[in-house]
């Protein structure tokens, strides 16, 4: 056979063999990365199940929705169950007119007994986080927060509080808290603008460690 055919027929081998060799290699390595997300994904949900197999509760008070809607966003960032606590006698504007010293709202901030009624009835026995939301009044909590805490046993519980307020920060009504029930596993909360958006939220939850 002829010397240039010869090593045309082993250039073609070469070509070939070569070409076979580099998409096994590139398939290898394909799956190996398909099977590395795969063991991610799964690293991931274990360890979500490890920090968040907890159960959590959204319980807020919230007069004029400011709070509410910090309170949706958390449950939307943590899946948890989103409940309301509803004044027996709800809020009327004139209620909360804070320049008016005779206004329910200020009467109640100045009367360490005051107590409102909750009219709905709210089961906290099955989580072990609660977020509890509330509007800063006078610096504090609003008195049927302590109604709250006086009629649901969160002994043993983490508690996270969260605000919102026109600029007062959420540290008066923490101490408040901290001091009320001391067998709660109090989480420093954050105070949130009533522009507060989706997105400082969310950041706020995830950095969260309970
Ligand atoms: C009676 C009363 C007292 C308030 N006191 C304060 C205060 O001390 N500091 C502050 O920054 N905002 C204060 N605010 C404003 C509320 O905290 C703010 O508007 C809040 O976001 C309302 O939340 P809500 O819509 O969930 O009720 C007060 C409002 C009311 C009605």
């Amino acid at each position: 056979m002829n010397k240039k055919i010869i090593i045309l027929i082993i250039a073609i081998v070469i070509i070939v063999v070569a070409g076979i060799g580099s998409w096994v290699i590139s398939s290898n390595n394909r799956t190996e990365s398909i099977n590395n997300s795969n063991t991610n994904t799964n690293t991931n949900e274990n360890n979500n199940e490890t920090t968040n197999g907890k159960k959590i509760g959204i319980i807020y008070f919230s007069a004029t929705g400011t709070t509410k809607k910090v309170a949706g966003y958390i449950k939307d960032a943590t899946g948890g169950d989103l409940i309301e606590i509803v004044p027996k006698d709800e809020y009327t504007d004139s209620d909360l007119n804070y320049g008016n010293d005779n206004s329910r709202a200020n009467k109640e901030q100045n009367d360490l007994n005051a107590r409102p009624e909750i009219k709905n009835n709210i089961n906290t026995d099955s989580y072990d986080v609660i977020y509890l939301g509330y509007p800063i009044w006078w610096g504090d909590v609003p008195k049927i927060i302590l109604t709250f805490l006086d009629s649901h046993n969160l002994n043993g519980k983490i508690v996270i509080p969260f605000c919102t307020s026109g600029s007062t920060s959420i540290s008066g009504s923490l101490s408040t808290l901290k001091n009320y029930n001391k067998n709660v596993t109090w989480i420093d909360g954050k105070r949130f603008a009533s522009g507060a958006s989706q997105n400082e939220v969310i950041n706020w939850v995830n950095k969260l460690d309970y």
